[in-house]
């Protein structure tokens, strides 16, 4: 975590995911407490009240091109994050009843990014088209997995084994062998064969 301010791209990406995904769309549900008025709307006492926390996070008003995915938008001139923009990402919630674990949150959210960056390869899976659209729900996920996760070291051993069998006959199938983690074996592997 020390090494964090030396890392502005990771942080810029973590607060345009954060926005651009709004996994957390809607904010857990309050009650008022009393009959108010805010912001012009009358809301009567005991009344259900959202957060709606992607419409934030994609209002126009506020966002250039908010359903492009841009971490640059974050950064000053200076290369470093613009705290102001930075805290207008809504996603724990605003208010009195806020993310209790919001600084632990975004620790545990930047390491985590930071040493899976570090270890693996991430890529698309071959052939397949990324879908964002996500299925609805308190916590918003994507429909399947898209992405393949290699290790690093995995990688380049895979890669030193799909050279090698381009050298044999196994040439017109290597293009769609891949390294994947095969979940029934547990190992790491090529369509078709584990090693
Ligand atoms: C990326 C991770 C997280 C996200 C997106 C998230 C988001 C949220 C949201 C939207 C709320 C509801 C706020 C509201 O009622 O308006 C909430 C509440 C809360 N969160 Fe998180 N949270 C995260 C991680 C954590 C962690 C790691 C902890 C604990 C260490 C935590 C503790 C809490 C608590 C205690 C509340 C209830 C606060 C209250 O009702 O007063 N959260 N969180």
């Amino acid at each position: 975590l020390t090494d964090k301010p030396n890392l502005p791209y990771t942080e810029a990406f973590l607060l345009e995911l954060f926005r651009h995904s709004s996994f957390v769309p809607l904010s857990i549900p309050h009650c008022t407490t009393r009959d108010i008025v805010f912001e012009g709307y009358f809301i009567p006492k005991n009344t259900c009240v959202f957060v709606n926390q992607w419409q934030a996070n994609h209002d126009r008003n506020l966002w250039k091109d908010p359903e492009r995915f841009m971490p640059e938008r974050f950064f000053m001139s200076d290369g470093q994050i613009d705290r102001v923009v930075g805290n207008n990402v809504l996603l724990f919630g605003m208010g009195k009843r806020r993310c209790a674990g919001e600084a632990i949150a975004h620790m545990e959210v930047f390491l985590f990014l930071a040493i899976l960056l570090q270890h693996v390869h991430i890529e698309v899976q071959p052939g397949e088209a990324i879908d964002l659209i996500p299925s609805f729900g308190i916590i918003m996920k994507h429909k399947a997995p898209q992405i393949v996760l290699y290790s690093t070291e995995v990688k380049d051993f895979l890669r030193w084994k799909i050279a090698q069998e381009r050298e044999t006959d196994l040439r017109m199938k290597v293009d769609d062998k891949w390294g994947f983690w095969d979940a029934h074996s547990n190992q790491w592997g090529i369509r078709g064969k584990t090693f």
